[in-house]
């Protein structure tokens, strides 16, 4: 915060190169080398106005009307769908289970590739589910994905969450991929800068040239206060997210204790700030529950239905980020009844309300107010 006030007494108020900073650029092509083993050239960096913009971009630029963009792991957060969608792409759902741990499923992606399928999305750590997708089996998503002639969209948002007894490693890193990997990144995870609209991506330098265009057209460029924000965070508070780690698995680890209290299933999270939890044996559906769990409690999470995509998988709610107290509740639902554990889960963030879920966050306010424990319920995020 201090060197964005600094540059903006300094004059920072006009448009950056439609690039980015360059010394934001050569920042990042100092992290991406010594956190990912990934040599880039400055040119081969584009700043985004968040990962969600770079991510937006990729899929404009690589798929015509009816592609098929691929995503390796369902559920998986609409970031990725709803993009793929929003550019004319057709969603490819790759169903994968709460017994491998949400780990893309190998045989089902091989039979579902076709001629139309351009884009293979990577997602880890994954939203919702904590997924981290080992280096073994990455290599071999990647082997498909050069098997198939497929441009990888890999994102690393999540990747600093990463919880002990798992590793992060860029499907970009490995043998002939960087060539057809396009790394998303950004600053809104591990520096908690999700307000300020900063991300990144880096690619070969003749995908991110013909990306010029279209992020001039969408944006000009990524703001410049924002980037030099950026800049300081990379340069200077590159351990900073330690801290931050630490108290989050601790409400990872509050809260599958939690479940396993009132016997509901779900994947260790391997990383990430969201746990993915099974429902099926309550007897109600994701949005039965989750109206009943805030209505009868308090305690906000997010239906399951809104992310899984097609194809039979288990009812199912997840949560995400602040968990800010603790206290006991009842749902009075089948199998589930005589069960109390208790989270109170609130987001912190102050921001919009998503029309859809108003009814969940509207509910959720009135009860947050109530607990001694925590300040009350800002908002629902999707
Ligand atoms: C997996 C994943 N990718 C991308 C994003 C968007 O990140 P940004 O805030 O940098 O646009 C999110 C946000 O939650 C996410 O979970």
């Amino acid at each position: 915060m201090t060197a964005a006030k600094r540059a903006l007494d300094e004059g920072a108020h006009h448009y950056s190169d439609v690039l980015g900073l360059l010394t934001l650029r050569k920042e990042i092509v100092r992290k991406l080398a010594q956190d990912n083993s990934l040599s880039y050239e400055p040119d081969e960096i584009m700043v985004c106005n968040g990962a969600q913009e770079a991510i937006f971009l990729t899929f404009l630029a690589l798929l015509e009307s009816g592609d098929e963009g691929y995503c390796c792991q369902r559920p998986v957060s609409p970031v990725t769908t709803g993009l793929v969608r929003a550019a004319g792409g057709v969603v490819v759902d790759i169903p994968s289970g709460e017994r491998d741990g949400f780990v893309p499923n190998l045989e089902k992606i091989s039979t579902l590739i076709t001629p139309r399928t351009k884009v293979m999305a990577v997602v880890t750590p994954g939203n919702p589910t904590g997924t981290v997708i080992s280096p073994a089996h990455l290599g071999k998503l990647a082997q498909l994905a050069i098997d198939h002639d497929l441009t990888v969209l890999s994102d690393e948002v999540n990747e600093l969450l990463i919880y002990p007894g798992f590793e992060h490693v860029s499907i970009a890193s490995l043998p002939k991929m960087r060539e057809r990997t396009v790394v998303v990144n950004g600053f809104s995870k591990a520096y908690a800068m999700s307000g300020w609209r900063i991300g990144y991506l880096a690619a070969p330098s003749d995908f991110v040239s013909a990306l010029i265009l279209l992020k001039h057209t969408a944006s000009l460029a990524t703001a410049t206060v924002m980037q030099e924000g950026a800049v300081a965070a990379l340069a200077s508070a590159r351990n900073s997210y330690k801290t931050m780690l630490i108290e989050y698995q601790l409400r990872r680890d509050l809260l599958t204790t939690m479940l396993d209290g009132c016997g509901l299933t779900y994947a260790t999270p391997g990383g990430a700030t969201y746990v993915y939890a099974n429902i099926d044996g309550t007897g109600l559906d994701d949005e039965a529950f989750s109206l009943a769990l805030v209505r009868e409690t308090g305690v906000l999470v997010y239906p399951g239905n809104i992310l899984r995509g097609r194809g039979p998988s288990p009812r199912s709610f997840f949560v995400a980020r602040d968990i800010c107290g603790v206290r006991s509740w009842r749902v009075s639902c089948r199998g589930f009844s005589a069960q109390t554990v208790g989270c109170v889960l609130v987001q912190t963030w102050r921001c919009s309300v998503r029309p859809s879920f108003s009814r969940f966050a509207s509910s959720a306010l009135e009860k947050g107010k109530g607990h001694d424990n925590c300040a009350g319920i800002d908002a629902y995020v999707a």
